[in-house]
């Protein structure tokens, strides 16, 4: 059976005052079904780079990255918004939810756009498991930052994605949020055997998945 996902010779350049700077050079690497894989390094060195590459948020300029067996760079946009509407969740560090939606509403619009039955009762479901069911009718302005993330990753889950993209997602929050939250993210995971692509700054988050990658100059080592 083919890989999950599938990164070869990937670089990533961005043009800056007129130079093209190789941000990402020549990465290769396979994420298979279930996998867990941590993404380190320091600041600046292209992790979000890479996160927005694998969730078709930014184009490869050489190099292919297959998504099971189809090529990111051969498909059109409309293509790619598919697949990660229905494949891939996204969680950022900053949990960019629609402020003048309610939790619940945040979560049942992206079910609703992809045309899911009952979005309501399903966003309530998902709340309900992650600890929010007191909090449907809030605004993100009345959450906590820990509550509020909850509320993303719920959004970013509802679809059932085969694979999670995790850029810093406990970078906002204090040390009890964020053990609430990554027990939260890898109790998940394992309960509905999805894969996770999580950079992050904190070693102990690092350590809870099976692989890690370092990321240094654009360059990927892999050492776990
Ligand atoms: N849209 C962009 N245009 C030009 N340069 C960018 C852009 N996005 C990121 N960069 C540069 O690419 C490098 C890697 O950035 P990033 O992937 O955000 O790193 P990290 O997430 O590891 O901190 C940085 O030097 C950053 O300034
Ligand atoms: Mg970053």
């Amino acid at each position: 059976m083919s890989k999950l996902l599938k990164l070869s010779n990937v670089n990533l350049n961005y043009t800056i005052d007129n130079k093209s700077i190789n941000i990402l050079k020549n990465i290769s690497f396979d994420v298979d079904y279930k996998e867990t894989i941590s993404v380190v390094g320091e600041s600046g060195s292209g992790k979000t780079s890479l996160i927005m590459l694998i969730g078709g948020l930014e184009k490869v300029s050489s190099g292919n990255i297959f998504f099971r067996d189809s090529e990111l760079s051969k498909m059109n946009e409309d293509e790619i918004s598919e697949i990660r509407r229905k494949n891939i969740g996204i969680v950022f560090q900053s949990f960019y939810l629609i402020p003048n939606y309610t939790a619940l509403e945040n979560v049942s619009l992206s079910l609703e756009i992809n045309k899911f039955d009952n979005p309501k009762a399903k966003a309530k479901e998902i709340l309900d498991r992650f600890g929010l069911s007191n909090r449907f009718n809030n605004f993100p302005s009345q959450l906590s930052g820990g509550e509020q993330q909850r509320v993303a990753i719920a959004r970013s889950v509802a679809m059932k994605p085969e694979i999670i993209l995790a850029d810093e997602p406990t970078g906002n929050l204090d040390s009890e949020n964020t053990h609430k939250i990554s027990n939260l993210l890898f109790n998940y995971i394992e309960d509905e055997n999805a894969s996770l692509i999580m950079v992050t700054h904190d070693n102990n988050l690092a350590n809870l998945t099976k692989r890690k990658i370092t990321i240094k100059d654009g360059v990927i080592s892999e050492n776990k």
